[in-house]
């Protein structure tokens, strides 16, 4: 049997505060208790407690709200029952909008109380088995950091493991913010370099002087300024791999040097007149189309060839849809962890205009929405008044429906999963169940929502 859920009961009353601790101790909880709201939030803070039960007027006539305020915001897993002695409709229906689970009116009927724990204790182990389970289903669609069910992703994944473990040069090409920095860095942790160094410059950041001393360094004395020997990145690259940002911002008579790295193997600093044979691995990205900056003059066609090795196409978000919800969901605990918010999701209205924006800035605009919301949000959940302008677009202009059959691609992911994984334990549900980290009575409930034919129950397998 695994440990007792733990109750908070705060009561100000003192005999009536030590009744229900023996009531609820008797049906087998492990009871904290509290006498006043301030003493309550500490608790909450300090201990983690499946439910509390609290009073609603104590000190002051509404200070079991700020309990239940406070469970809500800072232990979203925690749920709460309110106990009013006025039966004040109005309260009550005012703590249920805050998110309590249930209240009871005084004088208070123990049965009914213990009826309405165990009815709260059961649905924080579902709302907590349930988190698990999405974090399961995630993690299985992940590849190294980079998050992605939809087919286009998977096919990424899986040519960048083939690519990486050849040393061949590759292309990423894709629009801003669709992810070619962590692509390249997949694919030097996936290759045999992986322990090696990962050595990365935007070619675009820098003006042209300082980018050829940047990549290739100089002998003391080369130019004025220049008052030590300086080690070129190629040769920190050295054994490893060499990310090349921005490649098309390079101007052309850095691009001359770069070929000449890549055919000869060495590199020379600025002012010698020796080479250093040098054995990286290059990986080059450009946001821009290198086929027109070729056609158009500003890239040369021969360095194009010899980085055009392998190339790989980051599809932009807008063709991706699918990933959406994943992606958006994984932001919200990147960021509710970052700023110790309590956002455990998206609102699914938030999440329709998510999927159905054009993302011109891809995944990191995402990101960036995201973290806005996170931050700014009031609520547990990120809501359609989180959302940037336009994001929400305008009134009256609903996403379209190709859009909406995206929207539920988590839960279809997470279908997806269950049958899996029921599939490859032959069926025995509780073995699945072990598995996936849930009860039996959740797997078996979700199998049925499913249309998926289980026996009673309590068989022991069957599918
Ligand atoms: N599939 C993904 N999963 C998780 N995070 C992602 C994914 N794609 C992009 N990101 C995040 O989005 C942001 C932008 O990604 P990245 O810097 O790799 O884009 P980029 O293609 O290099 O863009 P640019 O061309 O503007 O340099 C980063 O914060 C990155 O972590
Ligand atoms: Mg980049």
């Amino acid at each position: 049997m695994s440990t007792p859920p733990t109750i908070l009961l705060v009561e100000d009353e003192d005999g009536l505060r030590e009744a229900l601790t023996i009531v609820l101790r008797r049906a087998g909880y492990e009871v904290i208790e509290s006498s006043s709201s301030a003493e309550g939030l500490r608790m909450l803070d300090r201990d983690p407690v499946d439910v509390v039960v609290t009073d609603l007027a104590m000190e002051q006539p509404l200070s079991g709200m700020a309990v239940l305020r406070h469970a809500r915001q800072f232990a979203p897993g925690t749920e709460v029952l309110v106990m009013t002695a006025f039966g004040t409709i109005e309260n009550a229906v005012e703590c249920m909008r805050l998110g309590a689970y249930h209240y009871i009116t005084k004088p208070i009927n123990s049965e009914e109380l213990e009826m309405l724990v165990a009815k709260a204790v059961e649905h924080q182990r579902l709302v907590r088995e349930n988190r698990n389970l999405r974090q399961r289903v995630q993690d299985a669609y992940r590849f190294e950091n980079i998050i992605g069910s939809s087919p286009a992703m998977l096919r990424l994944f899986e040519q960048v493991t083939r690519v990486a473990a050849l040393d061949a040069t590759v292309l990423l090409d894709g629009e801003t913010g669709t992810g070619k920095e962590l692509i390249a860095h997949a694919i030097h942790n996936k290759s045999p370099r992986a322990q090696r160094s990962f050595v990365a410059i935007n070619c675009g950041a820098l003006p042209e002087t300082l980018l050829e001393s940047e990549l290739f360094g100089y002998v003391k004395g080369a130019f004025t300024g220049a008052a030590t020997n300086k080690l070129g990145l190629f040769e920190e690259a050295d054994g490893g791999s060499f990310f090349l940002d921005e490649i098309a911002s390079a101007p052309l008579s850095i691009q001359v040097k770069l070929l000449r790295v890549l055919e000869e193997k060495e590199t020379r600093r600025i002012g010698d007149t020796r080479s250093t044979k040098i054995d990286v691995r290059l990986i080059a990205a450009s946001n821009r189309d290198l086929h027109a900056e070729v056609a158009a003059g500003r890239f040369r066609d021969d360095l194009f060839y010899r980085l055009n090795v392998v190339s790989l196409r980051l599809p932009p978000l807008r063709e991706r849809r699918e990933d959406i919800p994943l992606l958006a969901q994984h932001f919200v605990q990147k960021y509710a962890g970052r700023f110790h918010r309590p956002t455990s999701s998206v609102d699914p209205a938030a999440m329709k205009l998510l999927v159905a924006h054009a993302w011109p800035g891809n995944v990191r605009e995402l990101e960036n929405v995201i973290e806005r919301a996170v931050a700014l949000g009031a609520a547990d959940r990120v809501r359609v008044e989180d959302l940037p302008p336009d994001v929400v677009g305008k009134p009256g202009e609903g996403p379209r429906p190709e859009a909406l059959g995206a929207a539920k691609s988590l839960d279809e992911a997470e279908r997806e999963f269950i049958l899996e994984c029921v599939k490859r334990c032959d069926g025995n549900l509780a073995r699945a169940a072990n598995d996936l980290g849930i009860g039996r009575t959740t797997l078996w409930r979700r199998l049925k929502r499913y249309g998926v034919q289980v026996g009673p129950e309590d068989s022991g397998s069957s599918a």
